[in-house]
């Protein structure tokens, strides 16, 4: 925690001293524009398709009409759609790779940072939001999202603009009985997804989507095209887990399909408090991670009104859902379901068989009567919201009063969520060391916290009671270090200040998401990016500073 005020400090005092740089970087803008677009049009890179003139492909903040919605569209969190933060100079859409090299080297050439935007959904924005006081340039995979499904030798090529919808669709118009061990979000965009590591339904028996990678492609500082036997296994290793935006631009993923029952059944238990879930839960954090591969039962708590009751205060309570998705039928689950967890009372009225897709949006929160096709479709931002996450790794069951604690306080907020993962199977069968995911063996489940609210002026209130139960939870969960999920980004946890990262200053959160996984990605760094031209809040530090 110590790290995140003496960050301000540090920026405030950069501010007092150079204003009159900025004043004059900023006068100096179009002459850095221009400059950049020459030889973004002029690098020996460049290759446009007659179709696609250069407009179509870059977009500036002075000169285009679109550059707005552009930035905007893939904005899932209302705390970075603020008109007050540093816009990019330059919005770079590729259609092809070569739009990718020529951004890299321009952008490095012409002394601007980059930022690479898949899917949007980072927690904390910073595939889009900078706050550095450099301009940058934005490079977004909005057009850049093919998928070549391959059934003879059953994997598919994604680019990195896909989404996990797209992918889902796709391999289920192919097959019935092959699915892929990613996120639920259907608008999820692989590029970030897959590099921060990426779990779902299918992870206790499958993994995660990065331990699922064959090959990928991928943009180095200077601008090569790479692929696995180019790059060679330790980048290969650290863009499956390390987050790929520290070592160059991902192009594509190669990734190995996995079976899925034609039938899969899905069931859904909720209780109340008062109607017995403490109880339930009890034995879940004892059981779920011990569950059979094919069984994965998470659980979500959230705060109701209690029907039956006067609608005062009093009247609110803890919802707890049982959620579960099980790789088989209705006759092999109900057995399965006695056995080990009889407390939950599932009967066969209580599951619903379906197919692997038909599963995919009702984790997504979709009817599962809906055609599939509406994991194209990218949702209109009209419903956005602010919120903020966090999250923790817990080793041992969590005894009742520490969840007592936690419900009184998410009782006292409008609008909070849990979501407990639970780990086992396949995850603690690899090893912490073989991708930069370091939570395997020993994990019983993962913690997200969740608070989301619909007014800016009420920012400051729930980023604290989220900060408060954060350090409520310190007891109950993983330490030395108290471990955090990269995918779910919470820049509390640390970051850097500026481009001169020290390596110290970054082990603090390093640890928290890589364990000892960090030193191998530093040296990863280290050779692939020596000049620590691929930076953001929380990209690795290489080891050596070079100015
Ligand atoms: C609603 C929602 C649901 C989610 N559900 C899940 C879930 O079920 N399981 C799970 O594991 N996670 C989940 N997440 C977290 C999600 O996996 C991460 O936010 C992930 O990083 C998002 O990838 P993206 O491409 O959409 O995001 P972006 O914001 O585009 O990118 C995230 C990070 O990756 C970098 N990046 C993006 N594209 C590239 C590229 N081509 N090359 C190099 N670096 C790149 C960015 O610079 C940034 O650092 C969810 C997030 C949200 C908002
Ligand atoms: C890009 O280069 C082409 C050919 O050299 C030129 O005709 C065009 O005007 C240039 N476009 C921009 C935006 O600089
Ligand atoms: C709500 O609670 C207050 C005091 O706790 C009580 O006086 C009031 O009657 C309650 N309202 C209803 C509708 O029950
Ligand atoms: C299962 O369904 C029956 C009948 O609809 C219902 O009474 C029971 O509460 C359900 N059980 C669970 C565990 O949800
Ligand atoms: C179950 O699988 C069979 C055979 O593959 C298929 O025809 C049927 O539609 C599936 N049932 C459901 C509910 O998906
Ligand atoms: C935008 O940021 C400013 C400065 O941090 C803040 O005062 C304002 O409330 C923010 N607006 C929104 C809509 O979040
Ligand atoms: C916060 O904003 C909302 C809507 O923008 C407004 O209704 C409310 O009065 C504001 N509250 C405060 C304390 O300013
Ligand atoms: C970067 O950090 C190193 C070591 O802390 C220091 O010696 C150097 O002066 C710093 N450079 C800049 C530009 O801040």
């Amino acid at each position: 925690m110590m790290g995140i005020p003496q960050c301000r400090i540090r920026h405030y005092l950069f501010l007092l001293f150079y204003l009159p740089f900025i004043w004059l970087s900023s006068s100096s803008y179009s002459l850095q524009a221009e400059s950049f677009l020459e030889c973004f049009n002029s690098t020996s890179y460049y290759y446009s398709p007659q179709s696609i003139p250069i407009s179509k492909v870059v977009f500036t903040s002075k000169s285009s009409a679109l550059f707005s919605s552009l930035l905007q569209s893939s904005i899932k969190n209302l705390r970075f759609l603020n008109t007050s933060l540093q816009k990019p100079l330059f919005l770079v859409t590729p259609f092809h790779q070569s739009h990718v090299q020529s951004a890299i080297v321009c952008a490095n050439k012409k002394g601007l940072q980059i930022r690479v935007r898949s899917g949007g959904h980072d927690y904390e924005g910073i595939s889009y939001v900078s706050s550095d006081q450099s301009q940058f340039i934005l490079l977004d995979f909005i057009n850049f999202r093919s998928i070549d499904i391959d059934m003879k030798t059953e994997t598919a090529i994604v680019e990195a603009g896909a989404t996990l919808g797209e992918l889902y669709y796709r391999i289920a118009e192919k097959s019935p009985i092959h699915g892929f061990p990613a996120g639920s979000c259907p608008t999820v965009g692989m590029g970030g997804h897959v590099g921060g590591g990426g779990f779902g339904t299918l992870f206790r028996k499958y993994g995660l989507a990065a331990d699922n990678v064959i090959d990928a492609k991928i943009v180095d500082v200077n601008g090569r095209i790479m692929d696995r036997n180019s790059m060679g296994e330790d980048l290969f290793w650290a863009i499956r887990g390390g987050g790929g935006a520290s070592f160059g631009v991902i192009l594509s993923w190669k990734l190995k399909l996995v079976y899925v029952p034609s039938n899969v059944t899905v069931f859904v238990v909720q209780k109340t408090l008062e109607q017995g879930a403490i109880h339930l839960f009890q034995k879940w954090q004892r059981i779920a991670h011990k569950l059979h591969e094919d069984l994965f039962l998470h659980v979500t708590m959230g705060v109701i009104d209690e029907q039956n009751k006067t609608p005062n205060m009093s009247s609110k309570t803890i919802l707890i859902s049982f959620v579960s998705l099980f790789l088989g039928r209705i006759e092999r689950l109900i057995p399965l379901m006695n056995s080990h967890f009889p407390e939950l009372g599932l009967e066969r009225n209580n599951c619903t068989e379906m197919s692997w897709i038909q599963s995919v949006l009702f984790f997504a929160g979709i009817s599962i009567e809906t055609p599939p096709k509406v994991l194209l479709k990218r949702p209109p931002t009209s419903k956005m919201l602010f919120f903020k996450a966090k999250s923790d790794f817990v080793i041992s069951p969590i005894p009742q009063i520490g969840f007592e604690g936690l419900w009184t306080k998410m009782l006292e907020e409008e609008a909070s969520y849990l979501i407990l993962t639970p780990y086992g199977g396949k995850m603690r069968q690899i090893s912490d060391f073989d991708t930069p995911f370091p939570h395997r063996k020993g994990n019983i489940f993962g913690i997200q916290y969740m608070v989301t609210w619909e007014n800016a002026n009420e920012t400051y209130r729930h980023l604290s009671w989220i900060r408060e139960v954060y350090d409520y939870m310190e007891p109950y969960v993983s330490k030395h270090p108290r471990a955090a999920y990269l995918n779910y980004r919470d820049l509390d946890l640390g970051r850097n200040c500026g481009r001169n990262t020290s390596y110290e200053e970054a082990k603090v959160w390093g640890l928290k998401y890589y364990k000892s996984n960090f030193d191998r990605l530093v040296r990863v760094k280290t050779k692939v990016d020596p000049l620590n031209f691929f930076w953001n809040e929380q990209s690795i530090p290489t080891s050596v500073y070079h100015s």
